[in-house]
């Protein structure tokens, strides 16, 4: 009688662990989860609790506050039910029946499987501490401020879609599409908005999807790979796709602006698996004509005129005293260390403002776990003047095979003043 008592308690013991054990599992596939849509980068402030929010995101509409969505139930979203979850995170509809604005990439997330809105919903409730932490409001504008107004935007311009996987495709290049166009939201950054701040597109199916753009003035670019040669990475092989995103650095270029928040906090915790369907995917993409590209033969006439060291221009000579010690005068860089400069789109962007950002205040690259070693590049904004700098990213921009426009020294003065006003406090 004893026995079969102690073998019963054995036997609660075990299913309570069990089902303690599925609880660990879902919580840590949605905390995986949250790592691939990024939700920390946005409802994080600068320096504040994971996810408690109030960071400040800058769009046209003006400034938006992202919210707290720790579980606490007066400041956070502990009191959500996972259908009111589901609908904030899936169609920008708050549990008290107002509209979200489109800073929050629903219309991506739309995409997102029940099964991994379920996950996510376990970690939220489950997996995060709570902070009893309000956020700033939102403040816009009218007619911003009208959250209903939202109505009308998501019924002209939002994709309220849920994911459809391609019969024809792979399972690799159909999960890299769910990655890329629903919880990664690569979109929000990589394709161009219309007059409505919508993106032009939300999938493969247009060619104005991925096709790159600017943020904040930094040039962002394709991300359309399906081709051999480049620039940019069109050129890049699936493997220098998958370097790029887990190490932000790669034989061709290291992560900049906005980008290397991607990788610092989603792109770098990405299983193998996933990065390489994610670039399987970015391969069947096909490019538009490139831009601002002069033929390879160009390459090697630039090369020669550095290292011939005679009649040099202004830019010329700048470059070889300051940047070609680490860039060389083929632009090249060395592998993994020395971003290339020849066809780089951070140069030859519509937009210079990442370029001599990157020139004066120097950058490094993240820290990730298979990319460990910081490179840096020191800034230049106390040894070169705006003229220097001017005439250097002029030069850059039309040397080798690149031909972007020139930059003047108005254009240098002004980011220059941007980032000493932003540096003092
Ligand atoms: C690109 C920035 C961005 C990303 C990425 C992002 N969010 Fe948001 N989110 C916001 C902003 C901004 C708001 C507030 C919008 C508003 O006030 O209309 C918001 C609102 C929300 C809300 C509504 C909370 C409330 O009560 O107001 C939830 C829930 C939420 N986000 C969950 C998530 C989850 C889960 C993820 C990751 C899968 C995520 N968000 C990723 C920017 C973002
Ligand atoms: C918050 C905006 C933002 C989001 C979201 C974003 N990117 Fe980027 N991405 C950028 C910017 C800006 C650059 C340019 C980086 C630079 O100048 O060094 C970039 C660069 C890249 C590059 C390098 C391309 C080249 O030619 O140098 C790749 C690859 C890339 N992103 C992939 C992705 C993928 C995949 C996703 C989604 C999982 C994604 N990005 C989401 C802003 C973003
Ligand atoms: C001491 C070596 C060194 C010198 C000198 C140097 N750089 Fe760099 N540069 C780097 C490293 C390392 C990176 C990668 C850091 C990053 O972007 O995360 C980089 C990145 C860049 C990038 C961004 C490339 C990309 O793929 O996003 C540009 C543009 C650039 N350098 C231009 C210049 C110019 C122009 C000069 C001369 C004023 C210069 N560099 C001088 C080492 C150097």
């Amino acid at each position: 009688m004893k026995s079969i008592f102690a073998s019963f308690a054995a036997l609660a013991c075990l299913t309570g662990s069990a089902f303690a054990q599925d609880d660990q599992d879902l919580i840590a596939r949605g905390a995986y989860i949250s790592r691939l849509g990024d939700c920390v980068a946005c409802h994080t402030a600068p320096g504040g609790t994971p996810y408690a929010g109030g960071r400040a995101i800058i769009s046209d509409l003006g400034t938006i506050f992202s919210t707290n969505i720790t579980p606490d139930p007066r400041s956070g979203i502990g009191s959500y039910t996972e259908a009111q979850f589901s609908d904030a995170v899936r169609h920008g509809l708050r549990a008290d029946g107002a509209h979200l604005y489109p800073a929050m990439p629903y219309p991506s997330y739309s995409k997102i499987t029940d099964e991994d809105m379920h996950a996510l919903y376990a970690y939220f409730m489950k997996g995060v501490e709570p902070a009893a932490q309000a956020s700033p409001q939102t403040d816009l504008g009218f007619p911003f401020n009208q959250r209903w107004g939202m109505v009308f935007w998501n019924a002209v311009f939002s994709s309220s879609t849920s994911f459809a996987p391609q019969t024809a495709a792979s399972d690799a290049i159909n999960r890299g599409a769910y990655l890329v166009e629903g919880l990664g939201h690569c979109g929000s950054c990589h394709t161009k908005r219309g007059f409505g701040m919508q993106e032009k597109a939300y999938d493969a199916k247009s060619d104005a999807f991925l096709a790159g753009g600017e943020l904040n003035g930094w040039p962002v670019p394709s991300l359309r790979a399906k081709a051999a040669t480049g620039p940019g990475i069109a050129g890049w092989s699936e493997q220098d796709i998958v370097d790029y995103l887990a190490e932000g650095r790669n034989r061709f270029a290291a992560v900049g602006g906005e980008m290397k928040d991607v990788v610092a906090h989603s792109s770098s915790y990405m299983s193998d698996q996933d990065l390489h369907a994610i670039a399987a995917y970015l391969k069947t993409l096909t490019p538009s004509a490139p831009e601002n590209a002069k033929p390879a033969s160009a390459a090697a006439e630039t090369a020669s005129r550095l290292t011939a060291a005679k009649n040099l221009t202004l830019g010329e000579r700048v470059y070889i005293d300051n940047c070609g010690a680490c860039h060389f005068v083929d632009g090249r860089g060395g592998q993994k260390i020395f971003p290339t400069l020849d066809g780089a789109s951070i140069v030859t962007g519509k937009s210079p403002v990442g370029l001599i950002t990157t020139i004066l205040a120097g950058a490094s690259t993240p820290s990730t776990p298979k990319g460990p070693s910081v490179n840096l590049m020191p800034g230049f904004a106390n040894r070169l003047s705006n003229e220097e700098i001017a005439a250097l990213a002029t030069f850059v921009r039309g040397a080798w095979t690149n031909d972007a426009d020139a930059v003047s020294d108005k254009q240098v003065g002004e980011i220059r003043t941007h980032l000493e006003a932003g540096s003092s406090h």
